[in-house]
């Protein structure tokens, strides 16, 4: 059973732990700006996304303090000086970005604080991190109010002029490895998580060709108790039914247990032999 929530009855602190434990993982910008005097501010912020790649845009988001209603510094700087830098997180830093996130006064700088290493941009006044793998100097085009109570979020847009990419995280194709960038995610609460290891997993869909689809399986298949919704949408995945050939010689290779087989098969990537055995 699902409980219904209506986000307008909780309190302010329910709202935000119901909204960032449902929407997660969140991958994180760590932000460097420019404070008064040239003060180098840095902080990390979770409510963040690519939202074009032409142009590249990427936006985060400076929520009003529950506490008292006060804006933090990111927003402050870029409100002046519309240059900054997004530096990613990753498993190696991601103990020290956390002290960035204490309410230090604004003449403090986080880069001191929590032991990061300032490394200038080449088009913004914002520093890169040193020790963050990809750094994204960008500008701010816009920046949207989405209200005036506490918890109210200020969309930062921003538009990525340069990026500065570690050599070590990219593959023999030129692409970022995951497993070797090793970025982190926010969830609810205190929880993060690592995007390395086992916690990646591949699902290759071709989007071009016509697929099977739930609704053009046999309906005991999609109202299997024994299979999974993914085991079933590996078949739903295929381009046709597999031929009579085929079913004969699977069905004859495996009399019994066919759907617990099935299973077995999809899980090594013979979706085509688990349908042919259950049609
Ligand atoms: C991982 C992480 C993600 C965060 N995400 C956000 C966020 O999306 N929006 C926000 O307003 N504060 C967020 N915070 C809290 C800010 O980082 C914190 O208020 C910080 O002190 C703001 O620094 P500033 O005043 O220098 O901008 C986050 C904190 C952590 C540790």
């Amino acid at each position: 059973m699902k409980q219904k929530i209506i986000p307008a009855d909780l309190s302010p602190k329910e709202r935000h732990q119901l909204i960032i434990g449902s929407i997660a993982p969140r991958p994180i910008a760590f932000v460097s700006t420019i404070g008064d005097g040239g003060k180098h501010n840095l902080a990390p912020y979770s409510f963040f996304n690519a939202f074009s790649s032409t142009p590249p845009i990427v936006v985060f988001s400076s929520n009003r303090r529950v506490r008292d209603n006060t804006t933090k510094d990111t927003l402050i700087n870029v409100q002046k000086n519309r240059g900054l830098v997004i530096n990613v997180v990753s498993y190696d830093v991601v103990r020290q970005m956390t002290l960035t996130s204490v309410e230090f006064p604004s003449d403090i700088s986080e880069f001191t604080k929590a032991g990061f290493t300032p490394e200038p941009s080449t088009i913004v006044s914002a520093p890169c991190v040193k020790e963050s793998p990809i750094n994204m100097e960008c500008r701010v085009n816009d920046i949207i109010r989405l209200g005036e109570k506490g918890g109210a979020g200020h969309l930062i847009i921003c538009e990525v002029l340069a990026m500065h990419v570690d050599e070590n995280i990219i593959d023999e194709n030129n692409r970022i490895d995951p497993h070797k960038v090793d970025l982190m995610g926010r969830l609810g609460r205190s929880y993060y998580t690592r995007a390395s290891g086992d916690a990646v997993s591949t699902i290759y869909q071709n989007v071009l060709e016509p697929i099977l689809g739930f609704d053009g399986l046999p309906e005991h298949i999609v109202k299997s108790e024994v299979l999974t919704g993914n085991q079933i949408a590996e078949m739903a995945a295929l381009h046709e039914l597999p031929g009579q050939e085929l079913q004969d010689a699977v069905k004859a290779k495996y009399p019994e247990n066919r759907e617990k087989v099935a299973a077995e098969l999809i899980a090594i990537g013979k979706a085509e032999e688990a349908l042919a055995l259950l049609i």
